[in-house]
């Protein structure tokens, strides 16, 4: 008896001391922490931890450019030990030093571990889509589309590492990025979050950010959680305006949109996003084909899912598919949803509770979702952990950083037009710079930046260059002459803009659009506003060598000014080194390398993919953009030949080697994007004229040639087929390596 009472005695010691102690826990398996954590909690801690409420419900004050942010902590202790929150997210108007950011941090968990039952830490997430951007000073580095651009996966992974580093020491573990929507409706505001209009590049380019951002494991200090968003179909509404409806068959959901989140999945990202929107009238949210039967069941995702901003309500009250909130809240949940950005309240809490109660939503659901969301959160060490690591401040923003900023900006930015060598300029000359976007900051940075919209100019670091000023550095500043002549939609002094050209060599014009995010960025005509093609055509008139510089978050419509400039470049979003970046490229001291991520329309309705398929170019019909995605030149020449294939017959299963050499025939040092594109001859579904397959961004001296090596697998090979299933037919593929050519057959 006496010893059995012992047994028991020490049993009850060994759960207190394991449930006490997290070093010892940790040589437990994760579905074992998790098992035993899930067993402890109370019906009410479960729902809590499928909550997410914005920080704004949780402060007193919001914080802007006049007024600083402060927690309500009565209103935080209420939601994390009445509510049990399980995350929180954002900021909205403002950037917080790293040390502010480790005081609100340090309070949300202390209360999160201190005072609740069950000590489970917060998982706290944000935005940092190109950078930390809501820290002050972090390293904004160029925006996806740019990335995109740079064709360079070493770079994009250098991104998602610092950015990593940066936002965990600001103390937050969870990324909102990245965005693995792809931009192929360019009115979309926000194509520029995106890799662009490519399959294979957008997966790529996201693959690779994840690889930097996560390393081989999340918890890791120096690396975080990111989410693969919106899934799915989110970047293609039929009216090009933010959060409406888009109408994609199957076959072409599983042909361009699923195929980037896959890419992200087997990469490791262990949470995905939903799609704000609906997709052939079914909004994501309420989905279950979409966010279980597809995600989980066929694309084998195993973390968690969170909604978009209060999306789980708007099933109620925009998109009227459930008739009360409720009905919304178990639409969403039973669709797939685990987390609900809900974000201001705690009414989701309060009406899931209410539907396990009636058991209207099974405890089975509940407990999966939680569990997901708890293995989330042990994996990143948050139980170990929670807390601000204070070393990593000491990194942030560092020289290196910037370093690696730069390079990125500048393989980011493209060159599509130089009619007889207008670029590079010579630093001896006397130029004039105008536009809109000359001198400004934002325009180079946009939405997710500082602030949500990006466009408080005031608010940007003092030390960072504009287009204007990085010339004036470069050239002297007297040999600079700076009119704004127009504003974005609304001329200014063009007169005096043109009078002052007769003393200066070359005209520098930047055009573009102002910064802006989401919604706010809706435009209805892709064309460059009036007052800024009327600023490049006065210049134009003056017989003066024009040199466009194109800041924007979309490829804007300029057909009416481009014929008469000598030179184009393409910056969209470079980022906070941008100007430099720029003003380097103009003036020779960096050769540009940038690709275009999306085919560069010629006329607001002609809005064209390179991978048209055949009817697109029969007849009639022809593909004649302003510029097509993958073009971009440089100030060298480079060569191809000996595109070589290792064997001419495969069967289905097998890869093909391919070899081809390139050669710097011009005088300058030079990067190029080498890129592969496939061909299927034939096929049951009508196929692409071509399709990139493959790219390698490779340096050459001048004379010096390489040789590039690819590998076609079966995947590559593949589509969807009439049945919607991905399909590989026997029959001849043709190899595209610039202007080379060679077939081969799939048996
Ligand atoms: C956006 C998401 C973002 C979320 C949180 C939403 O409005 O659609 O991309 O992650 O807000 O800031």
């Amino acid at each position: 008896m006496k010893e059995t009472k012992r047994l028991i005695l020490l049993s009850i010691i060994l759960i207190l001391s394991m449930a006490l102690s997290p070093e010892k826990e940790k040589n437990y398996s994760l579905d074992d922490r998790v098992k035993k954590l899930l067993s402890q909690m109370t019906l009410e801690e479960k729902v809590g931890q499928m909550t997410q409420v914005t920080i704004q419900a949780v402060s007193k004050t919001q914080g802007t450019k006049d007024q600083k942010h402060e927690l309500d902590l009565n209103k935080l202790e209420e939601a994390i030990t009445k509510y049990h929150v399980g995350s929180i997210l954002n900021v909205y108007d403002v950037a917080h030093s790293i040390d502010y950011w480790h005081e609100v941090i340090t309070e949300i968990q202390d209360i999160a571990t201190k005072k609740t039952r069950l000590k489970i830490p917060i998982i706290y997430g944000i935005d940092a889509i190109h950078g930390a951007n809501y820290t002050l000073d972090a390293t904004l580095f160029p925006q996806a589309i740019n990335m995109a651009a740079t064709m360079n996966r070493d770079l994009i992974e250098k991104a998602g590492e610092i950015t990593a580093i940066e936002t965990r020491a600001s103390g937050i573990p969870w990324n909102f990025y990245p965005v693995m929507d792809l931009g192929r409706q360019p009115l979309w505001p926000r194509l520029w979050e995106t890799f662009g209009e490519d399959v294979y590049l957008a997966s790529e380019m996201g693959k690779h950010y994840i690889l930097g951002a996560q390393g081989d494991d999340i918890g890791d200090e120096k690396k975080l959680a990111t989410c693969l968003k919106h899934y799915a179909g989110y970047s293609f509404p039929i009216n090009g305006r933010d959060r409406t409806p888009a109408w994609i068959s199957e076959r072409m959901m599983r042909e361009y949109f699923l195929p980037p989140f896959q890419a992200g999945i087997e990469a490791g990202a262990p949470t995905v996003m939903v799609n704000s929107s609906e997709v052939d009238g079914i909004p994501t949210h309420s989905d279950y084909h979409l966010l279980t039967e597809v995600l989980r069941g066929e694309m084998k995702f195993k973390g968690f899912v969170v909604s978009d901003w209060e999306d789980i309500n708007r099933l109620y009250s925009r998109d009227k598919v459930a008739a009360s909130p409720k009905e919304a809240v178990k639409m969403a949940v039973m669709a797939g949803v685990d987390m609900s950005m809900v974000p201001y309240d705690f009414s989701f809490y309060e009406l899931l509770l209410e539907l396990v109660k009636n058991g209207e939503v099974p405890l089975s659901r509940i407990d999966e979702a939680v569990g997901r969301i708890l293995t989330v959160k042990f994996r990143l060490g948050l139980f170990e952990n929670p807390y601000p690591n204070k070393k990593l401040k000491g990194m942030f923003a560092s020289p290196e950083f910037t370093k690696a900023n730069y390079d990125a900006a500048c393989e980011s930015i493209t060159l599509v037009k130089n009619e007889n060598n207008t670029l590079p300029l010579s630093k001896k000359i006397k130029v004039l710079v105008t536009g809109p976007t000359a001198d400004r900051l934002s325009v180079m940075n946009s939405g997710w930046t500082i602030t949500w919209q990006g466009n408080e100019e005031t608010l940007y670091p003092k030390d960072k260059k504009t287009v204007l000023k990085a010339i004036q550095e470069k050239i002297g500043k007297e040999n600079v002459i700076y009119v704004p002549g127009s504003d974005f939609d609304k001329t200014l002094n063009i007169d005096e803009a043109v009078r002052k050209t007769s003393d200066v060599d070359a005209l520098i014009v930047c055009l573009g659009e102002k910064a802006y995010c989401e919604t706010p960025g809706n435009i209805d005509d892709l064309t460059l506003d009036e007052a800024q093609l009327k600023l490049a055509s006065e210049f134009i008139k003056t017989k003066k060598s024009v040199i466009l510089v194109m800041l924007q978050g979309r490829p804007r419509v300029i057909n009416k000014v481009e014929p008469g400039v000598g030179a184009v470049l393409i910056g969209f979003l470079p980022g906070m080194e941008g100007g430099r970046a720029i003003a380097d490229i103009l003036f020779g001291d960096v050769n540009p390398s940038g690709k275009l991520p999306v085919t560069y329309p010629r006329a607001p309705n002609a809005i064209l993919h390179y991978d048209y398929k055949p009817l697109e170019f029969f007849d009639v019909n022809s593909f004649n953009p302003q510029w097509s995605f993958g073009y971009g030149l440089s100030y060298t020449t480079f060569s191809y030949s000996d595109l070589k294939l290792d064997k001419k017959e495969i069967n289905k299963d097998e890869k093909i080697n391919v070899t081809v050499t390139v050669k710097n025939t011009g005088s300058k040092a030079g990067k190029e994007a080498v890129q592969l594109y496939l061909t299927d001859l034939f096929g049951s579904v009508s196929r692409p004229v071509k399709q990139l397959k493959g790219f390698e961004k490779i340096h050459l001296k001048p004379g010096e040639s390489m040789e590039v090596k690819f590998t076609i697998e079966p995947k590559h090979l593949s589509f969807i087929g009439r049945d919607n299933k991905r399909i590989i037919e026997p029959g001849e593929f043709k190899v595209i390596i610039a202007d080379l050519t060679e077939n081969f057959f799939v048996k």
